[in-house]
């Protein structure tokens, strides 16, 4: 199965009762493993979480590390670009040349890295002055 065929299947468990903008996402894992993630909206308007965000949760919980590639879907006229601020999650957890591809359930398809997707990211790398955490 294709990782944007895994986004599809998991865009079904959408929760978008406020929007009516179900998403799916993918994420196969430098270690090898796929993750997925949908929309989850509450009332709270703002406290819904993105597709994205519950793929790279789903990732992290699972052990894995780093994206290795991203399938993201919806339905709307053009393929969906990530939110500014999955971008930003994206950029911390994949190397700029990773592929983001983005899709409708139509069938139009885009893709981009993504440091093309957040050019000049705020990378972990400026924390010269964070305390040394656990790795
Ligand atoms: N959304 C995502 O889950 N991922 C995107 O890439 C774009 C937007 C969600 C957030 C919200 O639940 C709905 O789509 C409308 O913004």
């Amino acid at each position: 199965m294709s990782l944007i065929q895994d986004a599809a299947r998991v865009r079904e468990h959408a929760h978008a009762p406020y929007s009516g903008f179900k998403v799916g996402a993918a994420i196969r894992s430098v270690e090898g493993r796929v993750h997925l993630g949908c929309n989850v909206e509450n009332v709270a308007y703002p406290e819904g979480t993105c597709a994205e965000a519950g793929a790279i949760a789903a990732m992290i919980a699972a052990g894995d590390k780093r994206i290795a590639e991203v399938a993201v879907i919806a339905d709307c006229p053009a393929p969906v670009p990530p939110c500014g601020g999955c971008r930003q999650k994206l950029a911390e957890f994949a190397a700029g040349d990773v592929v983001v591809t983005m899709a409708t359930t139509a069938g139009a398809r885009l893709q981009m890295t993504v440091a093309a997707l957040l050019p000049g990211a705020f990378d972990p790398g400026f924390m010269v002055n964070a305390d040394k955490g656990a790795p």
